[in-house]
């Protein structure tokens, strides 16, 4: 695929030119970032800022600080080329793609830490994570200083504590969520699914199953929430994963619920072999 065409910001100072003599002609910028491996559901985000924003800035960045010590930071699937051609086919008009060195050179001592949203749920299964996460979305915000960026749903805890950091740090822009895309199955795209073996790439649906079929129980039944998230447990035990968690949760905030009486994220993770695959879907109240 040819890659050519594409404009690569590598260093700070050249994304910034860029962005500059866009927002000096009153474009409005929007700003996607992405640790690679790309597929549709990153390209929905490039699209999703195509329909707000005259200029669209991707990032490509695998950010080692928001893996912990036995995750998957050096197996993370990179392949530069084929992301630049598929950012071009997005029509995206600049890629940012520092080194390491770039973003954190020699004696980069901050953290940006979430407090409340960022605790529970992945932040107390992957201890880092999400200041990892913080500190890389508020510098590639203030690098770029785009008027929107976009996350996926598909992240919705992480795509909450970016909103809350943006808010917390007067960050002059607006994080805008993106519906999770699937594939046909209803397995959420993920740059982890190319882990999964054929056989677990056959289960991993119920994930999706699991979710819906819980939400419907407390649907129908919204006094036994609690009753139903252990079914939904022993459900995805059954069909072959070891969960972290199910939960119920505040859709705005992520704090827990005793009833269905206001807007609900139903959120899991779990273990399919040696692959953690995480999901979400909003249950709302009748
Ligand atoms: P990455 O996993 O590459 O995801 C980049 C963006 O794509 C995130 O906002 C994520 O929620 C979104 N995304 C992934 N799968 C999706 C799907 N199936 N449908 C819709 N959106 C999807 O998330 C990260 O990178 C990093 O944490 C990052 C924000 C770039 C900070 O390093």
């Amino acid at each position: 695929m040819p890659t050519r065409d594409i404009a690569v910001a590598r260093t700070v100072a050249a994304l910034r030119e860029a962005v500059a003599a866009w927002r000096g002609r009153q474009e409005r910028v929007g700003l996607v970032p992405t640790m690679g491996a790309l597929h549709r559901g990153h390209l929905a985000l490039v699209e999703a800022a195509h329909r707000q924003c005259q200029r669209v800035v991707a990032s490509l960045f695998v950010n080692p600080k928001q893996f912990g010590p036995r995750e998957d930071f050096t197996a993370y699937p990179r392949d530069e080329a084929a992301d630049l051609a598929k950012f071009r086919q997005g029509g995206v008009d600049l890629v940012f793609a520092p080194t390491v060195a770039e973003m954190y050179p020699g004696g980069f001592a901050t953290t940006v830490q979430v407090g409340g949203i960022g605790d529970a749920l992945e932040g107390a299964h992957r201890p880092g994570h999400f200041d990892g996460v913080a500190t890389v979305v508020s510098k590639l915000l203030l690098q770029c200083l785009p008027d929107a960026a976009y996350f996926g749903e598909k992240d919705y805890q992480q795509l909450l504590v970016v909103r809350r950091m943006a808010r917390d740090l007067d960050i002059p822009v607006r994080i805008e969520g993106v519906p999770t895309v699937r594939e046909p199955d209803g397995l959420a795209l993920s740059s982890r699914n190319v882990y999964l073996s054929p056989e677990e790439r056959q289960v991993a649906p119920s994930l999706y199953r699991v979710l819906n079929d819980t939400a419907a129980a407390i649907g129908a039944a919204p006094a036994s929430i609690a009753t139903n998230l252990d079914k939904g447990l022993a459900a995805l035990r059954q069909a072959g994963f070891v969960p972290d968690y199910l939960e119920l949760r505040d859709a705005a905030d992520l704090s827990p619920m005793s009833a269905l009486d206001h807007p609900a994220r139903l959120l899991t993770a779990a273990l399919l072999g040696r692959t953690r695959l995480i999901d979400n879907i909003p249950v709302m109240p009748r």
